[in-house]
């Protein structure tokens, strides 16, 4: 590995600078994305077509100096695979063809078989590793059993997913039946890119947030455990540091860290100095910047940085990344400000 900074701050070693990648950096925002997206013809097409995944995971990686790659794919991938049908169009986002809301239909759900049913995300994991020739490490991800339990019922993206959350109060022996099929989907298909060589493993719990304490408990955190253990007994995923990011948990930071995880996803409604005094150095923090600092000028983006990284403090352990995606309208310059400031302001600061 020509560079393991990413690595070695995820098992809290000191590094000669701060290691960052960004969520959703290849997207949107960058032309030579569009111009991908474009010939594979959909969004789904392209994460479905392995060379072309491969493609637009090592696009942000030849522009900027970052420190990992993130397989280029997408948290539907299970439901979809599980027969629910999912497209995501310009302008409307994530939508399944088919729901699942009641036990008859929750009871016909199977696990999916990743190296099958899944084939075409094992195969872009081990394209991209052959491609990047050991240059940064690549993530592999999933979503939450919780987050895809959300577009599951609702059939979409929604603001407040009121139908999965009305599911969990009126039946929740119901709801549990289908995040326990959901967690075990979850740890085989990480299990089965861990096999496939990905170097890091992340769960992103984006709608985790949306949940009351006691809910979040018992639909959301439950799960995120029963994968972290599932995935401490499996052969290879074992050796792999896990990030879990719940968006809008802070509440429940001690909570997540003891997961058995190794790193904790932070958005940017709480700073890195008390994230840290609360979990203390069992897990790195990987995060936080608000997204909407990259509309800012490169003083105030550099700025926003050195007040992170003062946050966080001289220990090893912090993984800089957003608090959340990029967004389609930055300005890819801006986050070129971004990555740069990263490295510069905290080189030696462990040294
Ligand atoms: O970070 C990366 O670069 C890896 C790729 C990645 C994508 N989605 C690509 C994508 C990852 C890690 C995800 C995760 C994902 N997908 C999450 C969890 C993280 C988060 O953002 O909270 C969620 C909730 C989804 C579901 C989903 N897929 C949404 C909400 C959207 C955006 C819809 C929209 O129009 O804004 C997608 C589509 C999607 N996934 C895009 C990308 C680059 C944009 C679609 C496009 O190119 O047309």
């Amino acid at each position: 590995m020509q560079n393991d900074r990413f690595l070695r701050a995820l098992a809290r070693h000191p590094v000669d600078a701060t290691p960052v990648w960004i969520m959703r950096q290849a997207g949107r925002y960058l032309p030579e994305y569009r111009a991908t997206r474009a010939r594979a013809g959909s969004f789904v097409n392209l994460c479905k077509t392995p060379e072309l995944a491969c493609e637009v995971t090592l696009q942000p990686i030849a522009r900027y100096p970052l420190d990992a790659a993130i397989l280029f794919s997408d948290i539907l991938t299970i439901p979809d695979a599980m027969g629910l049908g999912l497209s995501v169009d310009e302008g409307v986002g994530p939508r399944f063809a088919k729901t699942v809301r009641t036990l008859a239909e929750i009871e016909a759900l199977g696990v999916p078989d990743a190296e099958t049913d899944l084939r075409y995300v094992m195969d872009a994991v081990r394209l991209i590793r052959r491609e990047l020739d050991g240059k940064v490490p690549l993530i592999g991800f999933a979503g939450s059993p919780w987050t895809l339990a959300c577009y599951m019922v609702e059939g979409a993206g929604s603001a407040s997913f009121a139908r999965p959350k009305a599911l969990a109060l009126e039946a929740p022996a119901t709801m549990h039946k289908l995040l326990d099929v959901v967690a075990r989907s979850v740890a085989a298909y990480l299990a089965a890119q861990a096999a496939a060589g990905a170097q890091a493993l992340m769960v992103f719990d984006t709608w985790g947030g949306l949940l009351a304490p006691a809910m979040f408990r018992e639909f959301s955190l439950r799960y995120l455990a029963q994968i972290a253990q599932t995935l401490k007994n499996d052969a290879v995923a074992k050796n792999l540091p896990l990030i879990l990011f719940s968006k809008g948990a802070n509440g429940h930071l001690e909570a997540l860290a003891d997961t058995g995880c190794d790193a904790l996803g932070l958005d940017w409604t709480i700073g890195l100095d008390e994230a840290r005094m609360r979990v203390g150095a069992r897990v790195a923090l990987q995060g936080n910047l608000d997204p909407a600092v990259l509309h800012a000028s490169p003083e105030a983006i550099r700025a926003e940085v050195g007040r992170a990284l003062a946050d966080f403090g001289a220990h090893p352990g912090h993984v800089f990344n957003l608090g959340h995606g990029i967004t389609p309208d930055v300005d890819p310059d801006r986050l070129g400000v971004l990555i740069d400031a990263v490295h510069e302001l905290s080189a030696g600061k462990l040294g």
